[in-house]
């Protein structure tokens, strides 16, 4: 079994990274596979609406020329899919929301490829608008048919500086509960 984890915050390995390798962890504890893929620094623009994926009808994307379709393959491959972003302006980031669209479209053009796969989302905040970011991200996850799974607050870490995630201890524990509870639900899907 093998997780995805995508972090869209522009800055790599900072507290969006902290926060996923911390539910990561937990797979990792249970014997799950897991990779984190940063899209700092990598080419990934919004869905230009040609809806040739409905034609096509490849599972990818026809604009070719940046990360889409690598990322794409990735949610495809993996059993669960987890979605991290920091908040900018009360939202995530112009990358996961192309992401979200890129993908989303293709799975909709795909008789929903990614139906019932778990997934969850990750927030970076360092005061407001945490809530919108992720109810943002798990718009994609409900369109797409998906199983969203919980913990115990809503997956938050509060921080700034890059690395301050690591003292949000609240945050951490939600994070291992969600790595915990994607866990339990990934080996009961797959027994
Ligand atoms: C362009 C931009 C916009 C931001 N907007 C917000 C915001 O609306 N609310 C907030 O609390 N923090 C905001 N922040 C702060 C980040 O969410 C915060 O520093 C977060 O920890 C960054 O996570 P990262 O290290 O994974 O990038 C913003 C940061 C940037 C660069």
């Amino acid at each position: 079994m093998k997780v995805i984890a995508f972090n869209a915050s522009a800055r790599k390995d900072g507290n969006t990274a902290v926060l996923l390798k911390h539910a990561l962890k937990e797979l990792e504890k249970e014997g799950i596979e897991t990779e984190l893929f940063q899209l700092a620094g990598r080419k990934l623009q919004g869905c230009i609406a040609c809806r040739k994926c409905f034609s096509a009808k490849d599972k990818r994307c026809a604009v070719a020329d940046d990360a889409a379709n690598e990322c794409i393959a990735k949610m495809l491959e993996a059993d669960a899919v987890l979605l991290g972003s920091p908040t900018y302006f009360a939202d995530c980031t112009a990358s996961m929301k192309a992401l979200i669209e890129r993908a989303g479209m293709v799975a909709r053009a795909n008789g929903d490829m990614l139906r019932r796969k778990p997934g969850a989302a990750v927030v970076a905040v360092r005061r407001g608008g945490a809530i919108h970011a992720f109810d943002s991200m798990n718009h994609f996850f409900t369109i797409s048919q998906m199983i969203i799974v919980g913990s115990s607050y809503w997956n938050i870490g509060v921080c700034r500086e890059a690395g301050e995630a690591e003292k949000d201890e609240e945050g951490l524990a939600t994070m291992a509960t969600l790595g915990r509870n994607l866990a339990w639900l990934l080996k009961k899907l797959n027994k």
